[in-house]
C-alpha cells in the first residue's frame, strides 16, 4: 500500500527525517516513492500506529492515487477510483500546500458532489471516513485519512509550562523529531547535557528508559521535577559528560543538545576541549550500529570523526539572526 505523511511546513528536512526513523525504529520494510514539499510518499506492506511517536507530520493518509493537479485528472480519478467506504458516511478535506490556480473550497464541493452522486453520504460533522486531498507542486494526493498527530500536547509540554525552566531549551516538537531521529526502538537513551530534561521528557513518553547528566545539581533537580510533572522518570546523575560513569557500548541512542555560552565552561578548559571529549564518551558508551543525534551551534563533524562516528545526516534550524542550530546524525559503525 502507498502511504502518504502530510509533513510540517515548520522546518525543510527534519520532518521527512523523522518519519523516515520512525519506520526504521518500528522495523517497517519501506521503500520511499517520492518526497514533495511537505508530502512524504512510502510503499510499506502494512502500516503500524506510528502518529502516537511523530512530531512534525499533521496526518497519514492511505494514498487512493496520484495525479497531475489539474481539476480534470482529479475529478476523473475520483470517479473512478475504488474507495471502499460502503455504508459509511465521508467527508472531504483539501489542503493546498503550494498549488497556484485551484480553489479549495470549489474543489471540496466538486469531489464531494462525485462522491456523492456514487451513492454516499456526505456527514461534515462526524463522517466515518475523511479524505483528503493535497495538492503540492505540479501533484495532487488524494487519501483516506488512517491517523492525524495531536500537535497540541507538544503546546501543553511547552518550556514555561513545566515547573522548572531555564533558557536556551529546545522545543517539545524539536525534541521529539530529535529522539526519533536517533531511530530508538526500545533501550536506554542518554542525555549527557540534559540542562532542563526536555530530551528526555520525550524520549520517557515513548518508553525509553532515560538516563540524563547534567553537571549543575539544579538542573539534575529541575529534570527530576519536569519529568515527574509529566508523569515519567528516568535515571539521573549529577557529573560531567566528559566521564560518563557507563559501561562501554551499554546505551541505544544518545540525543542531546550541547553547552555553549558560559554555561559550557563550568567544567571543560575549552569548549574544543568539552565537545571532543564529551563526544568520545557518547561513543564509548553507545551500542555499535546505533546512532546519536547532537544539536550544536558549531559544526561538529571533524571532532565527531576523530571520535570515530560516521555522519549520516546534517541539519540546520535558523533560531534567530545571529544562533543557527547544527543538527548532526552520527552513526557508531559496527566494523570499525
Ligand atoms: C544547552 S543546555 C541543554 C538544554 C536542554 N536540551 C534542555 O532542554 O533544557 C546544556 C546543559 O549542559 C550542562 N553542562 C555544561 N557543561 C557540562 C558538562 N561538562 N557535563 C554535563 N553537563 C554540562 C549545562 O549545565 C546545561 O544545563
Amino acid at each position: 500500500m502507498n502511504i502518504a505523511f502530510e509533513l510540517s511546513g515548520e522546518h525543510a528536512t527534519l520532518p521527512r527525517a523523522e518519519a523516515i526513523a520512525c519506520l526504521e525504529s518500528l522495523n517497517v520494510n519501506f521503500r520511499e516513492v517520492a518526497f514533495m514539499d511537505q508530502l512524504l510518499l512510502v510503499d510499506v506492506p502494512e502500516f503500524p500506529p506510528i502518529a502516537n511517536r511523530l512530531a512534525m507530520t499533521h496526518h497519514i493518509l492511505d494514498v487512493l492515487f496520484v495525479c497531475q493537479a489539474n481539476i480534470k485528472s482529479i475529478l476523473r480519478l475520483v470517479s473512478t477510483a475504488d474507495l471502499g467506504i460502503k455504508g459509511r458516511t465521508f467527508c472531504i478535506r483539501v489542503k493546498n500546500i503550494k498549488s497556484a490556480g485551484l480553489s479549495s473550497t470549489a474543489l471540496e464541493k466538486e469531489v464531494g458532489a462525485i462522491i456523492h452522486k456514487k451513492g454516499y453520504r456526505v456527514d461534515l460533522d462526524n463522517p466515518d471516513v475523511i479524505f483528503r486531498l493535497v495538492l503540492t507542486g505540479n501533484k495532487c494526493v488524494f487519501g483516506r485519512l488512517i491517523e492525524s498527530v495531536d500537535r497540541g500536547q507538544y503546546e501543553f509540554r511547552r518550556p514555561h509550562q513545566r515547573p522548572f525552566f531555564h533558557p536556551g531549551v529546545l522545543l517539545p516538537r524539536v525534541a521529539r523529531a530529535l529522539v526519533n531521529i536517533s531511530s530508538l526502538s526500545d533501550g536506554i537513551l542518554i542525555d549527557p547535557f540534559c540542562g532542563t530534561g526536555g530530551i528526555l521528557i520525550e524520549a520517557a513518553l515513548i518508553d525509553a528508559q532515560c538516563v540524563g547528566m547534567d553537571v549543575q545539581q539544579k538542573m539534575v533537580l529541575g529534570t527530576n521535577l519536569n519529568l515527574k510533572y509529566y508523569g515519567v522518570d528516568g535515571m539521573l546523575i549529577v557529573g560531567d559528560a566528559c566521564e560518563t560513569p557507563l559501561k562501554s557500548e551499554k546505551v541505544d541512542a544518545v540525543v542531546t543538545d550541547l553547552p555553549y555560552g558560559r554555561s559550557a565552561l563550568i567544567q571543560a578548559r575549552s569548549l574544543e576541549n568539552l565537545y571532543h571529549d564529551s563526544l568520545r564518551e557518547m561513543y564509548r558508551v553507545l551500542k555499535k550500529n546505533k546512532k546519536a543525534v547532537i544539536v550544536s551551534q558549531v559544526p561538529l563533524d571533524k571532532l565527531a570523526d576523530e571520535a570515530g562516528f560516521v555522519v549520516i545526516e546534517r541539519h540546520q534550524q535558523r533560531v534567530h539572526r545571529s544562533l543557527t542550530r547544527h543538527i548532526i546524525v552520527l552513526q557508531k559503525k559496527s566494523e570499525v
